[in-house]
């Protein structure tokens, strides 16, 4: 018997589109890059792309239902990622002429694997119906996906008190389609402001990139590319958070500067200056205890903190 401690982890977000599969994909990679035993499964049934996004379609022969009903032993089940050998991926199940899979379906399935990877990431469907029920049910953590637009705001504000009310109290937050130029303007809440309404824990800001768009149609993570970029190295540091590593976060309006000169002055005077901003409790990561509830009318302000660094309410 092993005796590593999985952690089992839904990437959700309720609105659809924000980037949910592309940081499971990129973050599963990186962790399995790290030497973690990593298997990512897709809860998405109707609109399944996480293979896609791995580039390991042509390879899912069985499903996660098909392990369940015994059509094929467990090892075949599980497709081995063709470059990473720490990463394996299966989805739950195919919406062809099939029932999805129930909440004790997937339990036991994860009780099969239970100790043999260190992580689980479940990647959930858009929504707050069936399929996002089904990928919380048998979690302990969850990382919210946002992107800085109120009506992703709202969404994940209403997924976290879902979550809580199951007793899924380690929820972390990942900013993604971060526009720095936007933030400097004022145009776009950055992830700071988005911490605040939200009370929980960032644990990455992912900027907006075209690299990231072009490694989606490739069917190959990000990460996996040898060049250096903002997004790549925001999923390194968001993986090394994960594991409990105190990571400071890039300043992006700095480092994406157009003018070389000019971004080398600005990483450097950021980096002196030690202006590195700092919206996590690490090492902890624990949700504050207490949940702010965002009204709509909030969400249009910048907002002002009521927490303390504590995760307390200021006097
Ligand atoms: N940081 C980013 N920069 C640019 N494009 C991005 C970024 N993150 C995601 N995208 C693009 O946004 C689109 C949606 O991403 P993705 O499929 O990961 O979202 P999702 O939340 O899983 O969607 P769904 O709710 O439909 O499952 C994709 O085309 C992806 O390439
Ligand atoms: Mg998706």
């Amino acid at each position: 018997m092993t005796s590593i401690r999985t952690r089992i982890i839904v990437v959700t977000s309720g609105k659809g589109g924000v980037g949910k599969t592309t940081v499971t994909s990129n973050l599963g990679m990186t962790l399995a890059q790290m030497g973690k035993k990593v298997l990512l499964l897709d809860a998405d049934v109707s609109l399944r792309n996480l293979d896609l996004l791995l580039g390991l379609e042509s390879r899912v022969l069985y499903t996660g239902a098909d392990i369940i009903a015994g059509v094929c032993p467990l090892h075949m089940g599980l497709v081995k990622d063709k470059r990473q050998p720490h990463l394996y991926f299966c989805p739950l199940s195919s919406n062809k002429n099939k029932a999805p899979i129930t909440r004790d379906e997937l339990q036991s399935l994860i009780d099969e694997v239970y100790g043999v990877f260190d992580f689980i990431l479940i990647d959930s469907p858009a929504g707050i119906d069936e399929g996002f029920q089904l990928a919380i049910g048998s979690v302990s953590e969850a990382l919210i996906v946002v992107t800085p637009e109120i009506t992703s705001i709202r969404d994940a504000d209403k997924v976290i008190g879902i979550l809580l009310g199951q007793q899924i109290n380690k929820i972390n937050l990942v900013v993604n389609r971060v526009r720095p130029v936007m933030v400097k303007s004022e145009t776009m809440m950055s992830a700071g402001d988005i911490h605040e309404i939200l009370s929980i824990p960032v644990i990455g800001v992912v900027p907006e990139s075209e690299l990231v768009i072009i490694a989606s149609n490739r069917g190959e993570p990000l990460i996996l590319g040898k060049e250096k970029s903002l997004p790549k190295s925001a999923f390194e540091d968001m993986a090394q958070r994960l594991v409990g590593t105190a990571v400071p976060f890039t300043n992006l309006e700095a480092a994406s500067s157009l003018n070389p000169v000019k971004r080398f002055i600005n990483i450097f005077r950021s980096k002196k200056a030690k202006e590195v901003e700092d919206f996590t409790e690490f090492p902890e990561m624990i949700l504050p205890v207490k949940h702010a509830k965002p009204r709509p009318q909030d969400l249009r302000e910048k907002p002002k903190s009521k927490l303390n660094k504590e995760g307390n309410e200021k006097e």
